[in-house]
């Protein structure tokens, strides 16, 4: 019989719980008390997961405490995987949980990893811990010895987006032998609409997630690099993209912020792995330079503006709409919005408020030390930057938010949503 356990119940986990927990014994683990006691009320911060949801999943429970996963033979790892200041893998929550594993499993086990990483954490960091506090055998090949088992299957979810639901986007799986892969495969196709893709390798399928979001990262950045060329030369980025989509085999990206904890962060695993098997991966390097500088390049643009419509800088009042990594989405995790803040507030003297009526006002205060605003003022900001499209902005469109500046005003768009005359900038 199946007992399912989910370690890390995140963005990633707690959808994924949700699902298993509707057809099999299901227990969602994390190590934070605050979310598991919320989880328990059927209440998810992260907004991916309804109270229907929750009713559903008939078969999930959740904990805290690691001693009643133990008896579970299918362990799911969905932890974080951040970068640390050096922009290095911090593989802290991996090696935590691969240890607290270490203690709990038991023979003919199987731990299947979620987390986003470079190829060989599993094979060369996660199953070592587990192997060695368990001491139990790390089965990688056929073999009728006791001892566990590990797969790789990676999340491909984008938080916020209701129609892109992760049962509809094909599974990636593989297992330390093949075997595994079968059962790991056939576990997955319980829950995912549209499939299965295996792979041979569990290096290889860690290999498939890093690359995805490496090449969106590339591709990001050489709409930024395209943009930054277009607007010292007074052309229209969008229209310039546009009339280049007419052709069949360019491809659709847009210049923008990229933050968050996947495509800002992945494509540093790679560069980390790669530099220490001895290749410099520039292109991926040259990529991250550019898009992580965006947001002291939008702030500079937005000074330029000022400048040039002659409305003085000092203490002027700006606000910027959204802070989210994303539309649509509560995560501020490396939100380049902050970037923004800050050189224009503490290089150019300017009163900065935003307004994200979506995200966690605790979460920002904690992260960035910043306090949201909560209520506009009519006609109170000499700029208005567009960060993050949210459907509340959406909804109001530029008519409505206008009313919260001046009559001699900028408006800066970074998301393209308003019509390239009715702003003074665009990104
Ligand atoms: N969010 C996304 O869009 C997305 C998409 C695809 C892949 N991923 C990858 O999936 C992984 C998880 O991301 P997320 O967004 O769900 O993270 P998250 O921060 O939303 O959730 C992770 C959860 O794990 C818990 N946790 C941390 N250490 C733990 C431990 N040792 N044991 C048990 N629980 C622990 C945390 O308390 C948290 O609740 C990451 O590797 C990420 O890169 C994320």
């Amino acid at each position: 019989m199946k007992k399912i356990a989910i370690i890390g119940l995140g963005y990633v986990g707690l959808p994924l719980a949700i699902e298993f927990g509707k057809k099999f014994k299901t227990i969602g683990y994390d190590i934070k008390k605050t979310r598991i006691n919320e989880l328990k009320e059927k209440l998810d911060i992260t907004n991916e997961v309804s109270v229907n949801d929750f009713k559903q999943s008939k078969k999930l429970s959740f904990t805290s405490s690691i001693k009643d996963i133990k008896d579970c033979n299918i362990y799911i790892v969905a932890v974080p995987t951040p970068k640390n200041h050096l922009k290095k893998p911090n593989l802290k929550p991996l090696i935590d949980a691969s240890k607290a594993l270490g203690k709990i499993i038991s023979n003919q086990d199987i731990v299947i990893f979620e987390s986003t990483v470079y190829p060989g954490v599993t094979d060369d960091i996660c199953a070592p811990i587990i192997e060695k506090i368990s001491k139990l055998k790390y089965l990688n090949k056929e073999s009728n010895q006791p001892g566990f088992y590990c797969g790789y299957s990676p999340e491909r979810i984008n938080p916020g987006d209701k129609k892109n639901h992760f049962t509809k986007i094909k599974k990636i799986v593989a297992g330390s032998n093949k075997k595994i892969t079968k059962k790991i495969s056939n576990l997955y196709n319980q829950i995912i609409l549209s499939g299965t893709h295996e792979v041979s390798s569990i290096k290889a399928a860690e290999a498939v997630k890093v690359i995805e979001n490496v090449q969106r990262d590339i591709n990001i950045a050489l709409m930024n690099e395209l943009s930054i060329i277009f607007n010292k030369m007074n052309l229209n980025t969008e229209e310039i993209l546009k009339a280049a989509e007419t052709k069949w085999n360019f491809l659709n990206f847009r210049p923008g912020l990229v933050g968050g904890h996947c495509i800002g962060v992945d494509p540093y695993y790679l560069i980390h792995k790669s530099t220490a098997i001895g290749y410099k991966p520039n292109l991926i390097k040259a990529g991250r330079r550019v898009n992580d500088n965006m947001g002291y390049y939008i702030a500079e643009e937005v000074c330029k503006l000022f400048k040039k419509k002659k409305i003085k800088l000092n203490k002027s009042r700006i606000l910027i709409l959204g802070i989210a990594y994303k539309e649509d989405c509560r995560d501020i995790r490396n939100t380049l919005v902050v970037d923004i803040y800050k050189k224009l507030k503490k290089l150019y003297n300017l009163e900065v408020d935003i307004f994200d009526p979506i995200v966690n006002k605790k979460d920002v205060w904690n992260e960035y030390k910043i306090e949201l605003v909560d209520n506009l003022k009519s006609n109170y900001y000499d700029g208005l930057i567009l960060a993050v499209n949210h459907k509340i902005f959406r909804n109001m469109g530029l008519k409505k938010l206008i009313m919260y500046a001046k009559k001699k005003n900028i408006i800066y768009d970074i998301k393209y949503a308003f019509p390239a005359k009715s702003v003074d900038g665009r990104l």
